[in-house]
């Protein structure tokens, strides 16, 4: 039997995927889908509530995302966020406006406990994440007010017989410190949520869903090692043993022990092709210094080895139509492509050989978030070092080796960079940075040991903060940390005589350095 399930209609907010998260650690199903959304196709995927998302623009400016008013007759209830709750009161006939002073920021509330939403909550103190420079000003008929800040009278309202609540503040966010209680009120209080939604439930699904799509036919994956491509073999390999083949290209630009792992975690589990290229790579790359061209040389050489792998395969099993990606969910919403995937370039460097003759894309991970991704991980028994791993670029060390790369300089990258992520790991951290990692500058420098003078490589240390990865800020590394490292890496790393610590966010910076 299909979950239940709550829609969320983006009007361009940021926190979007956030809130349908927040609905799923509630334990219950979440979709995104636009704003626009018609009243049928809505009613056809028959929601037990509807979260209207925030959104940066002005319910009264013409032009700005609207929805079909007919959306509150439905009888399904609806919580409205920020432009979401604007939304509301301009629809049905409340008023809008912009506020005197904005709000923005942690913002102190009294909220009324009698509300359904805010049940279980003391009125004061309560916080919400404020971020308006538009209120509403004037409630529509039927709606009282049901939480207020110094300067905003309407933070939250509601229309009980009808079932529509709004805040005009952020429950989704961590500051909003009561804000998945009041999720958790508004699915459990007044959409009748069951909580029928877990991981558990999620692989059961998939593995009978992968059952059916591919029959006993053969599937080919991918597989770089990534959280995504390892859970998705996992999981291919519960739902149909012994059909699934693997394809690992060692491009000789992986970090210490990787291909190592990915080996000893995979090879009883599927067909597994490990392929070791490190020769081939680092052939094709001798004397390139330029880092879009170490991209494209990688990029085209992994479609060939990856075309060459493949070709032996067919000559054993015939005929493979079947390839998995593992596509997840932000992809999905991020691409608005709902219904056609098209073939996500591997590792972003280079995208799979145009001319195979793959039929159907197999993607059992398309309606997970990341953390949910881990999590089945963790359910199908994948090793840590697999599930918890941070992002690695496609090319790998070829884009923290400046300059020209040897097989010299990879080894003594990958040394340094295994010392330096130890030390972190084992270190005392408030916050575990989200990416860390060696870098192997081109500078030489002076170096003294003992009685005489060394003349040897600069590595960089790098360790960053994010969410996204399209900004971040350095960490601030405990001194231990860093001495300590640095101290392992000139004692330990040959060719290595300084270490520095970059303290560069994004942006002006990228995270890498190529
Ligand atoms: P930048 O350096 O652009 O990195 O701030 C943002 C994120 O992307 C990763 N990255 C790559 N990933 N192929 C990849 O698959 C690449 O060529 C590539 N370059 C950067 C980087 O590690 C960070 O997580």
């Amino acid at each position: 039997m299909a979950n239940q399930l709550v829609l969320v209609l983006d009007f361009g907010g940021q926190y979007k995927e956030l809130i349908a998260r927040r609905v799923r650690e509630c334990r219950v199903a979440s979709e995104i889908k636009p704003g626009r959304t018609s009243l049928s196709e809505i009613k056809k995927i028959s929601p037990i509530g509807i979260i209207l998302t925030g959104g940066p623009d002005s319910v009264y400016r013409d032009g700005s995302p609207r929805c079909d008013a007919g959306l509150f007759d439905l009888g399904i209830p609806v919580l409205g966020i920020c432009y979401g709750m604007q939304l509301i009161a301009y629809t049905l006939g409340g008023e809008v406006s912009p506020c005197v002073s904005s709000e923005y920021g942690r913002t102190k509330m009294t909220i009324e406990p009698a509300s359904p939403i805010f049940s279980g909550l003391a009125s004061l103190p309560q916080i919400g994440l404020m971020s308006h420079t538009d209120q509403v000003t004037k409630l529509p008929d039927g709606f009282t007010s049901t939480a207020f800040t110094q300067t905003c009278t309407n933070a939250a309202m509601a229309n009980e017989n009808r079932r529509i609540y709004a805040t005009q503040f952020h429950p989704e966010v961590e500051n909003t410190p009561n804000g998945t209680a009041m999720i958790r009120n508004f699915l459990y209080n007044v959409c009748g949520a069951v909580g029928d939604y877990d991981i558990a439930g999620y692989r059961a699904r998939m593995v009978a869903e992968l059952r059916a799509q591919v029959g006993d036919e053969h599937v080919l994956l991918g597989l770089s090692g990534g959280v995504d491509s390892s859970v998705c073999a996992a999981l291919l390999a519960e739902a149909i043993p012994g059909h699934v083949h693997c394809i690992f290209v060692d491009h000789g630009l992986m970090r210490q022990n990787e291909g190592a792992e990915i080996d000893a975690a995979f090879r009883n589990r599927v067909d597994f092709h490990p392929v070791d290229a490190e020769m081939r790579f680092l052939s094709k790359l001798e004397g390139v210094s330029d880092p879009e061209t170490k991209r494209k040389i990688i990029g085209e050489e992994f479609v060939r080895v990856f075309e060459d792998e493949a070709k032996k395969l067919k000559k054993q099993y015939g005929t493979i139509r079947f390839l998995a990606q593992g596509t997840i969910y932000p992809d999905v919403v991020e691409s608005g492509a709902n219904e056609s995937a098209t073939i996500k370039s591997h590792h972003n460097v280079g995208g799979l050989p145009k001319d195979m003759t793959f039929t159907e894309l197999v993607e059992p991970l398309r309606g997970l978030f990341k953390d949910e991704v881990r999590a089945l991980g963790r359910e199908l028994g994948l090793p840590k070092s697999l599930t918890e791993r941070q992002p690695f670029p496609g090319p790998g060390l070829a884009v923290r080796i400046i300059g020209d790369i040897t097989k010299e300089k990879a080894d003594t990258l990958r040394q340094a960079d295994a010392i330096f992520r130890e030390k972190v790991d084992k270190g005392k951290l408030k916050r575990r940075p989200d990416q860390y990692f060696a870098v192997l500058t081109d500078t030489k420098s002076v170096g003294v040991m003992g009685d005489f003078r060394t003349h040897g490589y600069t590595i960089a240390l790098r360790a960053v903060y994010t969410t996204d990865f399209m900004t971040c800020e350095y960490s601030e590394l405990s001194p231990a940390i860093l001495r300590g490292a640095s101290k392992e890496i000139v004692n330990n790393v040959r060719g290595v005589s300084r270490v520095v610590y970059d303290v560069t966010d994004k942006p002006p910076a990228t995270i890498e350095w190529e």
